[in-house]
């Protein structure tokens, strides 16, 4: 099993009875999502589709990433929310957050679009001098502003270094199929495209093309990778309650959140689980927070964080939980070693690994955090690779899909997240928006 959920260190705050109180809405909301009779369930292709993915597109995303790999130092991947947080996390969880300080022998990869700061661009642009580039341009709709604008900057970059001709083969559109702006954009100019299936929304993406082409082009082995999220969906899509962890998180999560417990802490004691946690905040924030309710996710590294928000956690507003990722086996380790001198008096430690001191940390602060108010959940991985990434990303959003239905939300539109670009649309003088600009203005001015 890649993953396994442990929930003895919420004895004290869920009780058994509490569990069994919930199981039927569990098992009601498991039953909407297989059967597609929720809201929004025309957003629900991703459940299936670690079995039915288009076979087709498949093989041509890998030799578009062969072809990228031999063609370029830097891939700019260009998207934002879910059109690039998913392939982020998969690079920084499978490979490292170093990736692009590594040796290795395939492309560094940057991440564009996903902000309008002048300054992350002009950095980029810098890296990319005398470089050879090739763009990934990710967006459903096709007209989010921040990754049109960081595209127009790059198009323009890659048809000024290698003219038009060229510049359209260094230049891969993942979008809507046949809708937008930017399908048209690419039809017109000959680029080749990938498919964001229509029944799949951004943050349930990453198994597609929106993910699979970054992931490929960083070396990472997307067949094994697909083959974690069909064993999780085999193993979540027919367990019963009881050995069912995607709908037994969804449950203590549900539970947690009625008690009180309103934030909810990923926290995980490996850097290289810091993109997880971003993607996973988005998964779940834009999924579960709306109509006034929802967990707020937040998340922490440790034992970083211990040293910044520790404090917090320990003793402030008791409104927390955490989920704690822990992993099985380290992907690298290094020992501690012996000093004459003792000078730090650390020499208990010497011989031991940093794997053994960090899982002793782990077990230290959960058991303070406990203490202190703050249940865990501990969710358990075999160890970070490709495969435990699809296991790990099905897991996540399958037990989303049911969470958010157990909360009575529809997890899968985002209708909050139009009030600020209608804001920023007006203010940035789009035409139609003139009304809703002076508006804007006055209240500026009060
Ligand atoms: O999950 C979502 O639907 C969003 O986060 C989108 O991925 C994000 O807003 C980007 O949208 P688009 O791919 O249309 O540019």
């Amino acid at each position: 099993m890649a993953i396994s959920l442990k929930t003895s260190f919420c004895e004290g705050f869920i009780r058994d009875c509490d569990v069994q109180a919930i199981r039927e809405e569990i098992v009601s909301a498991k039953k909407t999502l297989d059967e597609g009779t929720g809201k929004g369930s025309a957003f629900t292709g991703w459940v299936k589709l670690p079995y039915n993915y288009d076979r087709e597109e498949y093989a041509r995303i890998k030799a578009a990433a062969e072809r990228i790999k031999k063609s370029c130092d830097i891939f700019v991947v260009i998207g934002i929310g879910g059109s690039y947080l998913g392939s982020r996390a998969a690079i920084e969880f499978v490979k490292s957050p170093l990736y692009n300080s590594l040796k290795k022998d395939t492309p560094d990869v940057y991440f564009a679009g996903n902000s309008l700061s002048p300054t992350a661009l002009s950095e980029l642009l810098q890296i990319c001098e005398g470089k050879d580039i090739c763009v990934n341009v990710i967006s459903k709709s096709g007209t989010t502003t921040e990754p049109a604008v960081a595209f127009r900057i790059f198009r323009e970059l890659l048809v000024k270094k290698y003219g038009n001709e060229e510049a359209v083969k260094r230049i891969y559109v993942t979008t809507d199929k046949v809708r937008g702006a930017l399908k048209k954009l690419a039809d017109a100019e000959g680029c080749e495209t990938f498919v964001v299936p229509d029944d799949i929304g951004g943050r349930y993406s990453v198994l597609t093309a929106v993910g699979l082409l970054p992931i490929a082009v960083a070396g990472i082995d997307t067949d094994e990778m697909l083959r974690g999220a069909y064993d999780a969906a085999e193993k979540f899509r027919n367990a019963p309650f009881e050995e069912n962890d995607a709908m037994r998180y969804a449950a203590y999560r549900n539970l947690l959140y009625r008690s009180g417990k309103t934030t909810e802490i990923m926290a995980s004691y490996e850097s290289g689980y810091a993109m997880m946690n971003e993607w996973w905040k988005q998964l779940y924030g834009e999924s579960e927070g709306k109509d006034g309710k929802g967990l707020f996710p937040a998340s922490v590294i440790f034992s970083t964080d211990l040293h910044s928000l520790g404090q917090y956690i320990q003793d402030g507003v008791r409104n927390l939980f955490e989920t704690v990722i822990s992993f099985k086996a380290p992907t690298a380790d290094v020992k501690i070693p012996y000093d004459e001198e003792n000078a730090d008096g650390l020499n208990f430690l010497a011989g031991k690994t940093l794997f053994e001191a960090n899982a002793k940390a782990e077990a230290a602060t959960i058991l303070a955090h406990c203490d202190g108010g703050v249940p865990n959940l501990v969710l358990e991985f075999d160890r970070k690779d490709a495969y435990n990434f699809g296991y790990a990303v099905y897991f996540f959003e399958y037990a989303c899909g049911i969470s958010g239905y157990t909360l009575g939300v529809n997890p899968f539109d985002q209708p909050g997240v139009e009030a600020y670009k209608k804001n920023m649309y007006a203010l940035l003088g789009k035409p139609g928006y003139e009304e809703h600009a002076a508006a804007l203005l006055s209240r500026m001015k009060k």
